[in-house]
């Protein structure tokens, strides 16, 4: 099989020459986009959304129709996983995600078992491939999954969390309980990439947003643990291409080395850490991913274009290892024009640097 036309996202992330930085956003198709909130509001709701084919494959193509972006990513929710292990997602208006069926028993944690991906997940698979079909090989579709940790954030807590008591309480009084979970949502979502990448994935992203919440020592052992587990369970090619990996920790800087050290073929980066000094420490091990303050498309065009430039020059020279992306994903208020400036200032100023 053949790579994408513009297969510079694949290309970077496997460390060949590019001619100019690619760049895609964490939540590209969001709200932020009129042309979103309005299939949105067909839908009914975002589940409905994210549980048609159609209309998920509508909103992804969504920012490609609009910016010259280089990859697609599939619209989905890291929590459709826990759903489909029966623990009941959805989304109060206004409120972020709730489980109706919070994982706190030690019983429902025996209980627990990893969904057949092709049969609670069908609607993600088949997403998959209505996707791949829609973008006829213009740019490569990006698979993705929450990690064990960040999806077991959810699932004992029960929604969203500041102190995250429920889930920390249960890694210091029962850690067999929180590590009974974590290994069957390690089960749960080996199974679930691999799903994807042969439905037709082209490259797959671990987004691990709350082990950067955890201490040195339990970041290892009940998230990092894990995530490497993950990378080695992962096909790494298809039909005859190689499917690489990026792991993201949000907060996750101070344990970079250890993270590009599991195996995968990129690391995400937020805008904590000087992207120039992540690639003196982790030298050309892995790709880097990132890491625009994803606050700064609230500024002028201008002051956009610069900060962009501002990432670019701290990488500096090479001609890979760095995928442009936001260091987490675009604000649901972010003007759209922004974007604009944004993709321009990235790929013009990286084909500069690149003479
Ligand atoms: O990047 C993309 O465009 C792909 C789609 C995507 C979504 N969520 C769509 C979404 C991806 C990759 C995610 C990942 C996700 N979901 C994460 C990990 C990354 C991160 O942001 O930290 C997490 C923690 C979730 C769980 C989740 N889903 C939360 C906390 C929320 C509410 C946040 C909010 O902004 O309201 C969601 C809802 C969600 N997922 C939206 C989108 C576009 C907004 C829903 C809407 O339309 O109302």
């Amino acid at each position: 099989m053949s790579r994408p036309k513009n297969d510079t996202f694949l290309r970077a992330l496997l460390k060949e020459p590019t001619e100019y930085t690619p760049l895609w956003l964490m939540r590209q198709a969001g709200r932020y986009l009129p042309e979103y909130c309005e299939t949105r509001k067909r839908a009914g709701n975002f589940l409905n959304l994210c549980k048609s084919p159609d209309m998920a494959c509508e909103v992804t193509l969504q920012p490609l129709a609009r910016y010259n972006l280089d990859a697609a990513i599939l619209f989905s929710d890291i929590l459709t996983v826990p759903d489909a292990m029966g623990l009941g997602l959805y989304f109060a208006e206004g409120e972020g995600p709730k489980f109706e069926r919070p994982l706190r028993e030690e019983w429902a944690i025996n209980d627990l078992t990893a969904p057949d991906p092709y049969d609670h997940l069908r609607y993600v698979m088949d997403a998959v491939v209505e996707i791949r079909r829609a973008l006829d090989n213009s740019v490569p579709l990006i698979g993705f999954s929450g990690s064990p940790y960040t999806l077991a954030c959810y699932m004992v807590e029960g929604q969203g969390s500041s102190d995250f008591r429920y889930i920390k309480g249960m890694l210091y009084k029962r850690p067999d309980l929180l590590h009974r979970i974590l290994s069957v949502t390690t089960d749960s979502v080996i199974s679930y990439l691999n799903a994807q990448i042969d439905s037709g994935a082209q490259a797959v992203m671990i987004f691990d947003t709350w082990g950067g919440s955890l201490s040195a020592a339990a970041y290892e052992e009940f998230s990092l643990q894990y995530m490497r587990r993950i990378v080695a369970g992962l096909k790494k090619e298809k039909d005859g291409e190689r499917v690489p990996s990026i792991v993201f920790t949000k907060n996750g800087g101070l344990w970079l080395e250890k993270i590009a050290d599991i195996g995968c073929d990129a690391v995400g980066l937020d805008w904590t850490i000087d992207i120039g000094e992540a690639r003196r420490r982790v030298g050309d091990k892995v790709t880097l991913q990132g890491n625009l303050d994803p606050n700064v498309l609230f500024a002028t065009p201008e002051i956009v274009a610069a900060e962009a430039r501002k990432v670019l020059d701290s990488f500096g020279p090479g001609n890979t290892g760095h995928v442009f992306n936001l260091g987490h994903g675009i604000s649901q208020f972010t003007p759209p024009d922004s974007v604009n400036a944004l993709v321009e200032a990235v790929h013009s100023h990286s084909r500069l640097l690149r003479k």
